[in-house]
């Protein structure tokens, strides 16, 4: 990077960042009501840590965020990344579905080198204690510094919360109202004032980054090309993934009803090592000899979940459906499986 001050595109998605309520007050507020400029107002020399070029693409609450928006906001991270006046990107967003959003863009986005950061506050612009601008901060001052300093290898997608950089395999919401929300030892960096205190490279396993990139990209042409699709509506690219949540009693009989037609894929996410309550194994059968794909998570906070003995559908014939998410949390592994899916209907296609 030749400029001391990186050129950074800042795109807006709303969120409580862009929240505003009562004055003072931390609940009650509306998501996304303040643009992207007023934003940037309240972050303290600016000047000496970003260019910054604004996009507001989307003014939304997360939870409300769908897969047309996913590939929009990837495909204007995509636009920001090619523009040779780009050093980098900053997405604000909501906190309640971020490492979602992180995790779909890590796994689909190209490894160009160029840091793209997200951020995000748990108490809107109008609370006493705002998070949001100081958040905001943290993350130009992170890009600047991954900027002069690229990691020679790894991820180029992070998430920026209190003062903590995370991976997208790392980053999950612990807490539903705390500003240190995504509090976790698991992250990779810490800010302290102006540089990144390194911890670790975060893990990736086989979740490498931009390992989906292709197939997303022949998925975008093909929408592109077939006339019956709606090229600005997104929403059935992806094969939807429905998530089980395992808990005492569970009736299996009503999730046997939500599950027909048996979709493409289900996660199921079970208790402890992702075991299955003995009521749903005939449901699982059923859905596996459908041609269903199952990945099964844990409901655990940390998992993990690995193919193990104490799998019954190990030695069965339909074991190669059924998936082990490893250290993915059940929202990670709906969008893994999603992705899965969509490579192989293109092997099986080509
Ligand atoms: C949202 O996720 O959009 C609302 C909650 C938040 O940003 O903290």
């Amino acid at each position: 990077m030749k400029n001391a001050v990186p050129r950074i595109t800042l795109i807006t998605t709303g969120g409580t960042i862009a929240g505003l309520g009562e004055l003072g007050f931390s609940t009650g507020y509306k998501a996304g009501q303040v643009g992207a400029e007023a934003l940037l107002l309240g972050v303290p020399g600016l000047e000496g840590l970003a260019q910054v070029k604004v996009q507001s693409l989307f003014s939304i609450g997360s939870q409300n965020l769908t897969a047309t928006h996913a590939v929009l906001l990837r495909q204007a991270i995509l636009d920001a990344l090619e523009d040779v006046n780009c050093d980098g990107v900053l997405v604000t967003h909501g906190t309640d579905t971020l490492e979602e959003t992180a995790f779909f863009l890590h796994l689909t986005l190209p490894a160009t080198g160029k840091p793209t950061m997200l951020t995000a506050a748990m108490r809107p612009a109008s609370a006493a204690s705002s998070d949001g601008a100081g958040n905001l901060r943290d993350a130009l001052q992170s890009l600047k510094s991954l900027c002069h300093n690229r990691p020679k290898a790894g991820p180029s997608l992070w998430v920026l919360m209190a003062s903590r950089l995370y991976g997208a395999l790392e980053v999950s919401k612990r807490n539903a109202l705390a500003p240190d929300a995504f509090h976790n030892q698991r992250h990779s960096a810490f800010l302290l004032d102006d540089h990144l205190e390194w911890i670790s490279t975060p893990i990736e396993g086989e979740w490498t980054a931009g390992r989906f990139f292709e197939s997303m990209e022949t998925a975008l042409k093909l929408w592109a090309a077939d006339t019956e699709s709606h090229t600005d509506n997104f929403d059935t690219l992806l094969p939807e993934i429905p998530v089980v949540v395992c808990h005492q009693d569970l009736n299996a009989q009503r999730i046997g009803r939500m599950l027909k037609p048996a979709p493409m894929g289900v996660v199921i996410a079970g208790v402890g090592h992702g075991a299955i309550p003995e009521s749903l194994h005939g449901l699982v059968n059923t859905l596996l000899k459908a041609g269903c794909w199952i990945m099964r998570a844990s409901r655990t906070p940390e998992g993990p979940v690995f193919v193990s003995g104490e799998n019954p559908w190990n030695k069965q014939a339909f074991a190669g459906r059924m998936l082990a998410a490893g250290r993915l949390s059940p929202w990670q592994s709906r969008i893994a499986l999603q992705l899965l899916l969509l490579e192989l209907d293109q092997v099986i296609k080509s």
